[in-house]
């Protein structure tokens, strides 16, 4: 009896391979593989230059370009070194920016006021650029950490971030830099209802062309530590959970995605984005705008330092990590990497 189901089962299993086989024989998915022509011809998707936004680390110190050792060649510029490295990056075919100020401590108070004073170099260096690019598409950071005493996106009250008493003050910000000419303005910050009294200021004022790009599902993330260390940014106490996301969570970003859209937003972005590619993939199939992805100083330290060892090659990780962001679903990508990039793309 046992013998008997013994022959029988493995003529079926026979059978089932006989079928699997003369299959492959037919459907050889390597045939699409053969060459780089045609690999290239079926290729479903294509970085391109076009998708590289290029964040910059501003000082107000001129002629000196401050290294940041958590962030190989990549530096904090004054304004002459700012406006040679926008040019570079230009012939490059980069044309998308976004400035980070690295403010000095004495300039920084509770209230972030320095974010909107008049000669704050973050709103001349704006000015200077686009004078002398006018084509180039500027973009900015609206939160309070880089200006703030606290070193949080929002005002600090015993120990709580207050959420609408912050509104007011990315407000200004946020007019101050579209009267500077930033031509988007990105929320970075977290606070509910941003997106909406920034969108309500700047109308009220004239700047309606003004875009938002608001950072929509910002997670609370370790891969920020090189971003912290450039700016001298980091909370003086506690941590970022109460107001950036958790990273366990995938429905808060629709969440807040429906609600950046609603209250206005020109673009959503997810980050950071090689830890959050599923996100980055809800979003572009459940909503409407653009999705942009914040490749993050962290992501970018890691591949660095691997390369560094030899470990692995700096080229290939680099290419396919952004080619993978892109797979994911996002339309734009900030990256460290845009300059490197966009001279392999050439
Ligand atoms: C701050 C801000 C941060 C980044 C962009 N804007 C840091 C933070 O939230 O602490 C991080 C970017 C990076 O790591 O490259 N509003």
């Amino acid at each position: 009896m046992i013998f008997q189901s013994f022959y029988a089962n493995s003529f079926y299993l026979f059978g089932i391979l006989a079928q699997t086989n003369c299959k492959m024989n037919t459907n050889r998915p390597r045939r699409n593989r053969k060459s780089a022509a045609i690999r290239d011809m079926v290729a479903e998707t294509a970085l391109t230059v076009n998708d590289l936004i290029y964040p910059l680390f501003i000082t107000e110190k001129e002629n000196e370009q401050t290294a940041i050792p958590s962030l190989p060649n990549i530096c904090r510029l004054g304004k002459n070194d700012l406006l040679r490295e926008v040019e570079t990056a230009l012939q490059l075919g980069i044309h998308t920016f976004v400035l980070f100020p690295a403010v000095e401590e004495s300039k920084k108070d509770r209230f972030a006021t320095y974010s909107y004073a008049s000669d704050n170099f973050y709103l001349n260096y704006a000015r200077s650029l686009k004078e002398a690019f006018p084509q180039i598409v500027l973009m900015s950071d609206v939160a309070m950490d880089p200006y703030s005493s606290d070193g949080h996106d929002g005002l600090v009250e015993n120990g709580e971030i207050l959420n609408d008493q912050t509104l007011p003050i990315l407000a200004k910000m946020s007019l101050a830099q579209a009267q500077a000419g930033y031509d988007i303005l990105g929320p970075s910050d977290m606070m509910d209802g941003r997106v909406g009294y920034i969108r309500q200021a700047l109308d009220k004022e004239g700047y309606t062309d003004v875009s938002i790009m608001s950072y929509t599902a910002k997670y609370a993330s370790a891969f920020y530590g090189p971003f912290r260390d450039a700016l001298e940014s980091a909370p003086k106490s506690g941590d970022k959970k109460t107001y950036q996301m958790n990273p366990a969570n995938k429905r808060d970003a629709l969440i807040e995605a429906e609600l950046d859209a609603a209250e206005g937003a020109d673009f959503l972005m997810v980050k950071p984005a090689l830890a959050y590619l599923d996100i980055i993939h809800l979003l572009k199939e459940k909503t409407n705008l653009p999705i942009t992805a914040y490749n993050v100083s962290g992501e970018y330290a890691m591949i660095h330092a691997a390369a560094q060892k030899g470990w692995l090659d700096y080229d290939s990780v680099m290419m396919e990590t952004l080619l993978s962001i892109k797979r994911a679903g996002a339309d734009a990508i900030l990256t460290y990497f845009a300059k490197d990039c966009a001279a392999i793309l050439k």
